[in-house]
This record gives structure tokens, C-alpha cells and sequence, in this order.
């Protein structure tokens, strides 16, 4: 099983609280997360793109760097970890999207990928006059499929001439081609999310569910599978999980009560407000249902919280499940996290005994 870090690319992570640890994003933390990554023999390193945040009393998120130009500073320092930058692809015309993934390809010698966003949160794009109207929330993956085969076409023949509804190309040239070939990944949960990845992607991002029950996105992953079979393609699920680790079972729970306990209730309040805004995509969108008290604090992310062994353990438990190729964790404290990781609960997995880090004490 592949382990990846998505990294604290807006201010204080994943956590809407007023008491888990704030911080203002910035390249020097993340480059300490990924370097640290590297270290661990992680294999991967994602960052998100978001473009408002949700206010209240922690200014949740209204403090986020980009996530192309900041994968290309950690491309530079950084030698053999796989780096994905996501794309806001209602703002970023596909032709230069391909372009940026060649650069960093360059920048990277073949360790980069993109992960394709349609953006689900209008004020995100309103606010700057690129909302294209309601009716975006049900077309938006018949225009993520079209952008993906104009990327697709410069990517491996250096032009398009792609003529579609949203995009048209006309001879676009993009040279130099990317030396490798550039893995797509998508974190469709809807049925027309998950068609795109069977189709297009070479990974589908999906939420685990619930605190301690680390296989119970089993369904999710079934769901991709069933309908990348029908393509003819593998399409793996990586599943995304927020870790709370301390020596003991106990300790680690009273922080997650800590955390609970502080939420920020204006910012959980206006991302519940926008998220209900969709009314065309399903509802199997947890990122949209802030109804879960057990973890609205946390976006809904399934939560491994225990000592290093209990969540070495669920960490395992989560390889068994049919179709998942990997996990993406985030922690509480990043820096703190990343060293209990990489020392005290990777050298517990089964499922990464293949991993030799030289453990810094
Ligand atoms: C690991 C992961 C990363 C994501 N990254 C972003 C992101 O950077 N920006 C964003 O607007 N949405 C992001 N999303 C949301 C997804 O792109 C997607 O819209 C969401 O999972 C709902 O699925 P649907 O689009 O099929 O309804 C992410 C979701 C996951 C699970």
C-alpha cells in the first residue's frame, strides 16, 4: 500500500478548532512536511487548491497558498518523492495547465502529477467573475472530460486541435512534452465523479469514513471498481484519513475531544451553507453533509485516533480492502505527525515492512 501526505497547504490544516494548533501556511512548513515525507519513504505528496476560505473565529482557510507554484519550489528540494499539485480547472485553461505539468516534470525529473478539480464552492470562483452559472453543477464532469483530452493530446503529441463544447483547440502546440508520462488523479464521489476517474484517471481520491473504522470506505472503493471494470481499466482508490496519534489510546482520544470540543462553529456554519448549494450532485458527498457530529470538526474525514500500535494497526487493516492501492493521511500537527510517522508507526506496519528508513532518533 502507497502512503501519501496531503500537505498543509491552508492554515491549520484539516482541523476547523479553535484548540488544535494554528498555523498560517507557508514553503518552509511544507517543504519540513515533505522533506520529512521523503525521509519516511513516503511515496507521495499531494496539495489541495482552494481559493476562499470559510472565515469564523480561526479564519479557516482563508489562508492558502497555490498549489502548482508551491509543488514546483518542493520539486526542487525534494529528489525522489511523487509530487501532485491540483488544478482549478474552471480558472486554468487546460493548455496551461499541461504547461505547468511539464515544467515541474522538468523541475522534478518525471515525479509529477495533477489532480483534477471541478470545485464544488461557487464563492470560490463567483468572486472573481468565473462562476459559470448554477447549471455548472451538473455538467461540471463533461467539462472535466473534455479538459482531460485536451491535456492528454499536448502531453503525448505536443498539440491538439481538440473541438469540443467548453474547449477548442486550434493547432495548440505545448513542446516540451513531459519526459514521463504524467499520472491524473481525481476525488470523484458522486457517480458522475467516479465515471470520470474509471475513464480518464489513473487514481481515485475517496473520504474514509468514521473515527476507528478504517475499512468502512470499503463500499466507496467497490463503487470504482464496479464501474472501472466496465472501462476495461484498474483505476486504484486512495483513500484520505486524518491520523491522532499518542502513546496511549487514551491520550490521543483527549485530544480528538479537545479538538471536538473547540470546533469553530461560524466557519462549520458557512461551509455547511455552501456545500448545500449543490443541489444536482447526489448526495453521497460527505465534504457536503456537515450533519455528522462526530466530525464535522474535521471535514467528515475518517479518523484514526489511538496509540502508535492502535493506529499502526487500522492502518493496516485499511490494505485489506478490495481495489484500495493506497492511503492519504493528514495529522493534527503536521510537523509532530509526520515524525511520529515515520518512527513510531510505519515500523509498526505489516503493511510497509518493505520500507528500510533509516530512523533518526
Ligand atoms: C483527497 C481529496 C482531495 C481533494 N482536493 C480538492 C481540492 O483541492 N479542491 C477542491 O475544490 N476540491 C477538492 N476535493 C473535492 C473533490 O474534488 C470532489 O469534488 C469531492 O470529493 C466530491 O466529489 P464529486 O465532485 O464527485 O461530487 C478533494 C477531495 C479529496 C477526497
Amino acid at each position: 500500500m502507497d502512503v501519501g501526505v496531503f500537505i498543509p497547504i491552508g492554515n491549520n490544516g484539516w482541523l476547523i478548532s479553535k484548540t488544535s494548533p494554528q498555523y498560517k501556511p507557508s514553503f518552509d512548513m511544507n517543504k519540513e512536511v515533505v522533506q520529512k515525507a521523503e525521509q519516511y519513504d513516503m511515496d507521495f505528496a499531494l496539495s489541495m487548491i482552494k481559493l476562499r476560505g470559510f472565515g469564523g473565529d480561526t479564519e479557516f482557510w482563508d489562508y492558502n497558498l497555490e498549489s502548482f507554484t508551491l509543488m514546483a519550489g518542493l520539486a526542487a528540494v525534494t529528489s525522489k518523492i511523487k509530487l501532485y499539485a491540483t488544478a482549478a480547472t474552471l480558472v486554468m485553461p487546460p493548455a496551461i495547465v499541461a504547461r505547468m505539468a511539464a515544467t515541474i516534470d522538468s523541475i522534478s525529473h518525471g515525479r509529477f502529477g495533477v489532480n483534477l478539480i471541478t470545485g464544488w464552492q461557487r464563492p470560490e470562483y463567483s468572486q472573481m467573475g468565473m462562476w459559470p452559472g448554477d447549471e455548472f453543477f451538473s455538467s461540471r464532469y463533461g467539462y472535466l472530460g473534455e479538459y482531460i483530452k485536451v491535456c492528454k493530446e499536448l502531453w503525448e503529441t505536443g498539440s491538439s486541435d481538440f473541438k469540443g463544447e467548453h474547449f477548442q483547440m486550434d493547432d495548440c502546440r505545448m513542446k516540451p512534452m513531459p519526459e514521463s508520462k504524467i499520472p491524473i488523479i481525481c476525488a470523484g464521489q458522486s457517480d458522475a465523479g467516479m465515471a470520470f476517474s474509471a475513464e480518464h484517471a489513473d487514481y481515485n481520491f475517496c473520504f474514509g469514513k468514521g473515527v476507528n473504522t478504517p475499512t468502512a470506505f470499503a463500499p466507496t472503493a467497490e463503487r470504482l471498481k464496479v464501474v472501472a471494470d466496465e472501462k476495461g481499466r484498474k483505476v486504484g482508490s486512495v483513500v484520505l484519513i486524518m491520523v491522532i496519534a499518542d502513546d496511549t489510546d487514551e491520550k490521543a482520544m483527549e485530544k480528538w475531544q479537545m479538538y471536538k470540543d473547540g470546533k469553530d462553529q461560524s466557519a462549520l456554519d458557512w461551509m455547511t451553507q455552501q456545500g448545500a448549494m449543490d443541489k444536482k450532485s447526489g448526495k453521497d458527498t460527505n465534504i457536503r453533509d456537515m450533519t455528522d457530529p462526530t466530525s464535522a470538526v474535521n471535514l467528515n474525514m475518517g479518523t484514526l485516533v489511538g496509540s502508535y500500535a492502535s493506529v499502526a494497526a487500522m492502518l493496516d487493516e485499511i490494505d485489506t480492502v478490495p481495489g484500495c492501492e493506497g492511503v492519504l493521511l493528514t495529522f493534527d500537527d503536521f510537523i509532530q505527525g509526520m515524525d511520529d510517522y515515520g518512527q513510531k508507526i510505519q515500523p509498526l506496519m505489516k503493511s510497509r515492512q518493505h520500507i528500510k528508513t533509516a530512523v533518526v532518533a
